[in-house]
Parts: C-alpha cells; sequence; structure tokens
C-alpha cells in the first residue's frame, strides 16, 4: 500500500506511522525525522534545513522533493510506504503523483487525522523524543517513558525538540492551515481521503486507522 498520512503538527502522525507501518509491512517514511537526522549529523541538506525547522516554516520544495524522492526509491520502499509529513503543499503533492505515475503506480489512501488545536498544543508541550531514533516518541504524561528521559525501546537520551517551542508552534499551525490543508482537497477530488478522529487512546486511534484503510479498498 501507498499511504500518506496527514494532519496538523502533534496530532500522532509519527505514533500512528510507526504502529501503522508494522501492520502493514511497509516502510515509515517521515520528512520531519530525516531533516533530524541530516541535522545530527552536520550534513549540507541538515544546514539547509535547520533555520527553516527552527522557524517552524516548511524546508523549500528543491530540497524536499529529492529527500523525499531518494528515499521512496529504496529497494524497500518498492512495495509501499507510509508516508509522515509528506506532501505537505500542492506542489509537493503534484510532484509526488508524477513521480508515481511514471512508476506505474498511485496512492491508495490519504489517512487525515483530526484533532482539535488545544489537544495539539498539550502533545507538542509534553513531547519528548529520541536522541538515537526521531521514532521513539513519548509524552511526559499520555505516553511516559518507563525511566524518566530515557527511551524504552534503545535506551537513548530523550529531549524536547528545537521547533516544540511556543511560538514556533503557533507558527507551525499556522503553515498546516495554510500550505498543507489545501492537499486535502487535492487529495479529495481524486477521492483518496479518509478522515479518522485522533483522539483517544494510541492504540484506539492505531484500531480506527486499520479499519478505515480496509474499508477504503
Ligand atoms: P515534522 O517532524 O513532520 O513535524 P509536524 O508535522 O509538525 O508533526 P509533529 O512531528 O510535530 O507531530 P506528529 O503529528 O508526528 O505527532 P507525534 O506522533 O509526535 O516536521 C518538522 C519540521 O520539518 C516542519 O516544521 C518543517 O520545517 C520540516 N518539514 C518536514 N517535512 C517537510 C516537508 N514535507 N516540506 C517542508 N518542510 C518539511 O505526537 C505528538 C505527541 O503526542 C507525542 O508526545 C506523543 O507521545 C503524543 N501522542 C500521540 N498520540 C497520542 C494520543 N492518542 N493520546 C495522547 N497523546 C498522544
Ligand atoms: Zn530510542
Amino acid at each position: 500500500m501507498r499511504i500518506v498520512l496527514v494532519g496538523p503538527p502533534g496530532a500522532g502522525k509519527g505514533t500512528q506511522a510507526a504502529y501503522l507501518a508494522k501492520n502493514l509491512s511497509i516502510p515509515q517514511i517521515s520528512t520531519g525525522d530525516l531533516f533530524r537526522a541530516n541535522i545530527s549529523q552536520g550534513t549540507d541538506l541538515g544546514k539547509q534545513a535547520r533555520a527553516f525547522m527552527d522557524a517552524g516554516r516548511l524546508v523549500p520544495d528543491e530540497v524536499t522533493i529529492g529527500m523525499a524522492k531518494d528515499r521512496m526509491s529504496q529497494p524497500d520502499a518498492e512495495n509501499g510506504f507510509l508516508l509522515d509529513g509528506f506532501p505537505r503543499n500542492v506542489g509537493q503533492a503534484e510532484a509526488l503523483d508524477a513521480m508515481l505515475k511514471d512508476e506505474g503506480t498511485k496512492l491508495d489512501a490519504v489517512l487525515d487525522l483530526e484533532v482539535p488545536e488545544d489537544e495539539v498544543v498539550k502533545r507538542i508541550a509534553g513531547r519528548r523524543i529520541c536522541r538515537n531514533e526521531g521514532s521513539h516518541v513519548f509524552h511526559v504524561t499520555y505516553n511516559p517513558p518507563k525511566a524518566e528521559g530515557v527511551c524504552d525501546i534503545c535506551g537513548g537520551e530523550l529531549y524536547q525538540r528545537d521547533d516544540d517551542t511556543e511560538d514556533t508552534v503557533r507558527t507551525r499551525l499556522e503553515v498546516y492551515h495554510s500550505q498543507t490543508e489545501p492537499i486535502i482537497d487535492y487529495y479529495r477530488a481524486q477521492n483518496l481521503v479518509v478522515t479518522i478522529s485522533a483522539l483517544g487512546k494510541v492504540n484506539d486511534v492505531t484500531e480506527r486507522a486499520m479499519e478505515a484503510l480496509k474499508s477504503d479498498q
């Protein structure tokens, strides 16, 4: 399956993507995680992305689309993938469509996670992620690690993302409404969108998502 996950910052895209990817035996491809890995490795791509991320703005398409295409061309993504954080504007959605068309494939579904803004703010404020692996995500109240500050999965140090400050979160929400939400209409026109509520326990949301994807087939 080829799936796009969309939703506001803090909706739980990364959290759900990890479970859904495992259930569906496809890789999770997160452009946010790819950028953060590049930043921590000090690559040129990371240097280009950093200022945009810290400001809560989108990294320019010239950088983002190439990176996403590279990742999607790897062998593990040949038979499907779950995109988390890409595409994030209509230009990226068009580039993805063109790439899939060239390969003779297409998307199967766009899963839209709906969460009220006050909940998103609470989720982001308490989020902690692992230095070793960006997909290891915790929350100080909703999903606390067994030992404070230590990743349950790999023992890595947990930290708060640089872009999880109040000001930056406000900008990220504005960018979501103005630039990312329009892709939902873009994909509605292709009849691909399934919307679910992302409120409730993590595994209840995963079940809801799996049901929605099944009934969409
Ligand atoms: P990115 O890393 O994609 O951030 P985002 O979209 O803002 O989304 P988040 O990672 O904040 O949230 P999430 O929905 O994954 O939630 P999570 O599962 O962590 O992008 C960061 C930046 O990179 C962008 O601002 C941009 O600069 C750049 N970028 C990335 N992709 C780009 C692109 N395509 N083009 C241009 N620029 C790009 O959950 C949040 C918290 O809630 C966690 O603590 C979690 O434990 C908790 N939680 C999750 N589910 C639940 C639940 N059901 N109940 C209670 N708590 C929960
Ligand atoms: Zn970890």
